[in-house]
């Protein structure tokens, strides 16, 4: 008898689990990370972004002038080239596709929007995706790792980044990502 009582508690339990759930619509649900089987990796990665503004075969370009000082409203659309190695002979790593938009009145600062679509090796297919602030007069200056696909899925860090050359900047990465492959 008490083993029935038992085994009743149990489903009433069960069922006010799954009553709850459908009160919320069936539209979300958590889940245990560690049961996932997800682990998160640190990965430090360096490329150079070049953005090519003039010449016969521009990789940036302007969208809307400014319409005021320091650039301010200007977007230029970019569909840049990653290199790795150093700009002399580099190595094609990918693309870095978006815009930067003059975004302050009072200093060059730049809102930088895009996604670093990866086609070499292992980081094939894989992508980064950038949101950040640039006041292009700074020392220092760092943009948001906001998140990834593939390899790099559920990115989070930062990107630093250090002019070398007039059209070339380098960025270093430090970001955490998820180490499952899609
Ligand atoms: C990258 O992946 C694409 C699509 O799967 C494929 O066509 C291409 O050959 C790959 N490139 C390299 C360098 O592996």
């Amino acid at each position: 008898m008490s083993m029935l009582i038992l085994i009743l508690a149990v489903q009433i339990l069960l069922l006010t689990t799954f009553a709850s759930a459908g009160d919320r619509g069936d539209f979300a649900r958590t889940m245990n990370p560690k049961r996932l089987h997800m682990k998160e990796k640190l990965t430090h990665l360096r490329v150079y972004w070049h953005d090519v503004i003039s010449g016969p075969n521009p990789s940036a370009i302007v969208i809307k002038k400014h319409v005021a000082k320091h650039s301010f409203g200007s977007v230029t659309m970019i569909d840049n080239a990653l290199t790795s190695d150093v700009p002399i002979n580099p190595t094609l790593v990918g693309q870095a596709q978006g815009f930067y938009a003059g975004a302050s009145q009072h200093e060059t600062s730049f809102l930088m929007a895009m996604n670093f679509a990866f086609k070499t090796g292992k980081y094939n297919g894989s992508t980064i995706t950038i949101l950040g602030r640039n006041t292009i007069f700074s020392e220092v200056r760092k943009m948001s790792v906001v998140g990834g696909r593939g390899i790099f899925r559920l990115a989070r860090g930062y990107v630093e980044l250090s002019d070398i050359l007039h059209i070339c900047i380098v960025l270093s990465f430090h970001f955490v990502h998820n180490d499952h492959i899609e």
